[in-house]
């Protein structure tokens, strides 16, 4: 701190502190999305990670490699191995554990072997000769110890904390040339080849995760969803690891694209319970589904315009002051048999709650009523006021995300009239019934069908299930990958 006194340093202690107070802003931040890896989703990674790895080796190729052998009194031999490719390769399944002392994984190979062929060719002196080799690497083991982190832009980071190597024996054959003169330097050869790849395992592990590691890097954390939402999804702490999960925790936060505007309510921290018996469990916060509420509400977009030629045309009424006017008794007095349109908003902006089975949305808007006049200008008649509130349920069935709502609630009131007052009783008890069964019906119909799970090209969920929690929803899952066509 003592820096911080000498003159010339304002600058940097202002620039500090800004730091501070920019990090505590996003470090105070809950997730509303959270994903839990658990120990059955690692193995199958490390299941499907090791078919791979297995495909690959196969296609691998290596560079030459070349080196000086010392033969003693006789001085040394400049060789070089090309042309390298392995014939036959045996990965014994690695183990992959969580491993909370790093907050990351621990992965060991024991026991690989590999077969290789290649050519050779050697100079000693002036004698320049070639031929074929056949080289066998017995017991090759790799522990790999890798840390998961967060860089400052909300992005999982991975790196190397340790790495140990060991090949316990190698075999070459060479063939070919004058091969019988070098066969018995071949001891030499190996203590310097065994050296080699043993030096160049954990160099490689380490280029493996810092390609990684620029992947993670390179991904977005925002999501346009369409033309008025973003998804922000940069991860909010660091991943916790204990022995039997990884969760990592998300933003999880739609924002209207143009005005990016915070909505006046903050996501509540929630406990998801770990689901061993699934690979994977991702939880939602009702802040979630909020935010997008509030981003298309500060959008202007849950407003609606309705008019005889739109919703009408289904019901055999019309809307005209003569079919409202049965409400209003002197509607059709001041404005005789005109045609009418409604404009429908929200007052505020609805609000989801999740609770234990059931999904909860009040809705309150308004709707505002004018009489089409026949030189084309549009008179206000009122507007009436109205609160709604759903519940619904939601579940998985068949691959599909499905679920069906009910109207719990429905008033309705005379907020201004141009026409003077009116009862809404009987035009509430209407809509009501016309609600339940036109809109509800239509409603759970879709929903009846269902939408099917997000799917990826290599990747799909079976055996999914979801819960409603309180604050949030659950959904656990298994996955199939399929690395060939
Ligand atoms: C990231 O987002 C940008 C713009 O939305 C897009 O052009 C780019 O392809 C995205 N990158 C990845 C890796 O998805
Ligand atoms: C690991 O952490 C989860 C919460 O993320 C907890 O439910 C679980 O009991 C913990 N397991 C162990 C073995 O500590
Ligand atoms: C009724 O609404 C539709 C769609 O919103 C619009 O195209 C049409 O012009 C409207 N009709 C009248 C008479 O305003
Ligand atoms: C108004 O509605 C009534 C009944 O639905 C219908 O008989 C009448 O023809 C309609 N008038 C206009 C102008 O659409
Ligand atoms: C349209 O007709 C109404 C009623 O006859 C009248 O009050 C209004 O001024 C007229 N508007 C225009 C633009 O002519
Ligand atoms: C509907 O809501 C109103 C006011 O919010 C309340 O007075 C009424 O009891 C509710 N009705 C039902 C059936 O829950």
């Amino acid at each position: 701190m003592c820096c911080f006194h000498q003159r010339g340093h304002s600058n940097m202690l202002l620039s500090v502190l800004l730091l501070f107070t920019s990090l505590s802003c996003t470090c105070g931040e809950n997730p509303a999305i959270q994903f839990i890896l658990s120990n059955k989703g690692l193995q199958y990674g490390k299941h499907v990670g090791t078919d791979w790895i297995q495909e690959s080796l196969e296609r691998v190729t290596f560079p030459d490699i070349s080196g000086e052998v010392d033969i003693g009194l006789l001085g040394s031999i400049d060789y070089t191995l090309s042309d390298i490719t392995i014939i036959k390769c045996d990965l014994p399944e690695p183990t992959v554990e969580f491993y909370p002392d790093a907050t990351g994984f621990k992965t060991s190979v024991q026991g690989l072997s590999i077969a290789l062929t290649g050519g050779w060719r050697t100079h000693y002196h002036i004698i320049d000769i070639s031929g074929s080799f056949e080289m066998a690497i017995f017991n090759i083991n790799v522990v790999s110890v890798v840390e998961l982190g967060k860089d400052p832009n909300g992005h999982l980071s991975v790196s190397s904390v340790s790495c140990d190597a060991d090949v316990g024996d190698v075999d070459i054959q060479f063939h070919g040339g004058a091969s019988w003169i070098f066969q018995p330097f071949v001891r030499y050869f190996k203590r310097h080849i065994t050296n080699e790849i043993q030096r160049n395992i954990c160099p490689n592990v380490k280029g493996i995760l810092v390609n990684l590691e620029s992947y993670l890097q390179s991904m977005n954390v925002s999501f346009d969803v369409d033309q008025v939402l973003t998804l922000d999804l940069p991860l909010t702490g660091l991943p916790v690891i204990n022995a039997s999960g990884l969760n990592l925790g998300f933003k999880g936060e739609f924002y209207n694209i143009k005005t990016h505007m915070e909505p006046p309510f903050k996501a509540q921290p929630f406990t998801m319970s770990e689901q061993q018996g699934y690979m994977f469990s991702v939880g939602v916060s009702e802040f979630t589904l909020n935010s997008a509420a509030y981003a298309y509400y500060s959008a202007g977009l849950f407003q609606a315009d309705i008019n005889d030629s739109t919703v009408f045309q289904y019901v055999h009424v019309h809307l005209n002051t003569t079919t409202v006017g049965k409400f209003i008794p002197q509607l059709p007095h001041m404005f005789p048999d005109q045609l009418m349109s409604l404009k429908f908003y929200a007052r505020e902006v609805p609000v989801f709650s999740f609770q234990p089975d059931a999904v909860k949305l009040g809705f309150q808007g308004a709707v505002k009523a004018f009489a089409l006049q026949p030189n084309g200008t549009q008179s206000p008649l009122f507007t009436l006021s109205f609160d709604s509130k759903f519940s619904g349920k939601m579940y998985i069935s068949g691959e599909r995300l499905k679920g069906s709502i009910q109207m719990d609630n429905f008033t309705l009131t005379l907020a201004a009239s141009e026409v003077g007052t009116f009862k809404t009783d009987a035009l509430e008890k209407v809509l009501t019934i016309g609600i339940k069964f036109n809109v509800v019906t239509q409603v759970n119909k879709k929903l009846g069908e269902g939408f099917p799970l997000p799917r990826m090209k290599r990747a799909q969920l079976v055996n999914s299930v979801l819960n409603v929690e309180e604050g949030f929803i659950a959904m656990s899952s298994d996955a199939e990958v399929v690395l060939t066509d």
